[in-house]
């Protein structure tokens, strides 16, 4: 944490741990397809990658929330599912499921993904954030991000979303070397993709550790914390100047000692911490955003305001980010998410 916050960012101010009266905004999923200006985009772009590996389209889906909201913070449009694309496991989504994969699920197939392509491969993500780093307003820091490794392996595994990350837990439970060499390409790609990120203008850095929560405490170590922390020391060696944010949902009272252990400069609160519980023993050790249930901003209206009156009231003694506790969902509506961040900037 630095004494002398300098930037001119309120989001990377808090992020160097300056405390403000009104909070910086981002939420996660900020772009999407609750907004109609999204869904128009998309149905120009074509499918889902087509959009996140076109540059003019995915500057648009990104600006759009920061003209809608005026957000301190915009995240690139891609999806943590780009790396396993780059790796040689192609990814595509499909209407009412999600993603969809091949499996890997054995050490020939794990051979076969190669790690030497990512930059070249992923060039037109880097080029959004160029544009990116032009077209936005002065006021509005620009964050870059990717997948965690563990939260990633899911999906390499599985080959789909499931609701216990069954086949990934699995196969490190009974093969862990075998998963190891999964986790180690990840963590190595996932270093140089973020280092490219941070090139190509991202001023921050957000690890989405969805599925951190499916592991036992037994396990939490080794395939959540152990990965973050790897790639976070790299970072700090080659782009020192950039804040990380991580984001280990579910993790619980694990919390703490994960912003520890990983060395991160931030962690992102999910829905299930209370705000007091995370002002005594998260916040204690840096800055946190969060932890609005994205489920409240559909609902909207008065009980939307007591909850983020809570949080506000809770962590605004502390560095701290207004967000919610996991992303928007499709069916939230526009005014909510307005009347929400009115009600942010206005609370005194
Ligand atoms: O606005 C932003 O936050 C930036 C873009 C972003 C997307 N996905 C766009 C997206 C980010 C940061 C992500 C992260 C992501 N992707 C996560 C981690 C965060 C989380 O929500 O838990 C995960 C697990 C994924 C994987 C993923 N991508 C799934 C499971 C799905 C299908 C479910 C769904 O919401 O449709 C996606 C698709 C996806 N990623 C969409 C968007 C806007 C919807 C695609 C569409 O337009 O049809």
């Amino acid at each position: 944490m630095s004494e002398t916050p300098s930037s001119s960012k309120k989001f990377l101010r808090a992020l160097q741990g300056d405390v403000q009266d009104v909070p910086p905004i981002w939420f996660m999923r900020q772009a999407g397809r609750y907004l109609p200006e999204y869904r128009e985009t998309r149905k120009e772009a074509g499918s889902f990658l087509d959009l996140c590996y076109s540059p003019d389209h995915a500057v648009e889906v990104t600006l759009q929330p920061i003209r809608r909201y005026g957000f301190d913070a915009a995240i690139l449009f891609a999806d943590i599912l780009v790396i396993p694309d780059a790796l040689g496991q192609p990814v595509r989504f499909e209407e009412g499921i999600g993603p969809v994969l091949e499996p890997v699920t054995t050490p020939a197939e794990l051979a076969k993904l190669n790690g030497s392509k990512v930059r070249e491969r992923l060039a037109p993500v880097f080029e959004t954030l160029r544009r990116l780093s032009k077209a936005l307003p002065e006021e509005t820091a620009l964050i870059g991000f990717a997948g965690a490794p563990w939260t990633v392996a899911t999906y390499m595994v599985g080959g789909r979303g499931s609701p216990d990350q069954a086949a990934a837990k699995l196969w490190a439970f009974r093969a862990p070397d075998e998963f190891q060499v999964l986790i180690d390409l990840l963590v190595e790609a996932t270093g140089d993709y973020l280092l490219a990120q941070v090139e190509a203008g991202a001023e921050a850095i957000q690890l989405f550790d969805t599925w951190a929560g499916s592991l036992p405490p037994s396990h939490f170590e080794r395939w959540c914390v152990e990965p973050v922390r790897r790639i976070r020391a790299r970072l700090a060696k080659e782009a020192p100047d950039v804040p990380v944010i991580a984001f280990p949902r579910g993790a619980g009272p694990n919390y703490p000692g994960y912003f520890k252990v990983t060395g991160v400069s931030a962690v992102s609160l999910d829905t299930g911490l209370s705000p007091e519980w995370a002002r005594d023993n998260v916040q204690t050790l840096g800055p946190v955003q969060g932890n609005l249930d994205p489920l409240l901003v559909v609902a909207g209206g008065e009980e939307m305001r007591i909850a983020a009156a809570r949080i506000i009231e809770a962590l605004r003694g502390g560095p701290f980010i207004f967000n919610l506790g996991h992303g928007i969902v499709p069916q939230t509506p526009p005014e909510h998410v307005a009347d929400l961040v009115d009600f942010i900037r206005s609370y005194r």
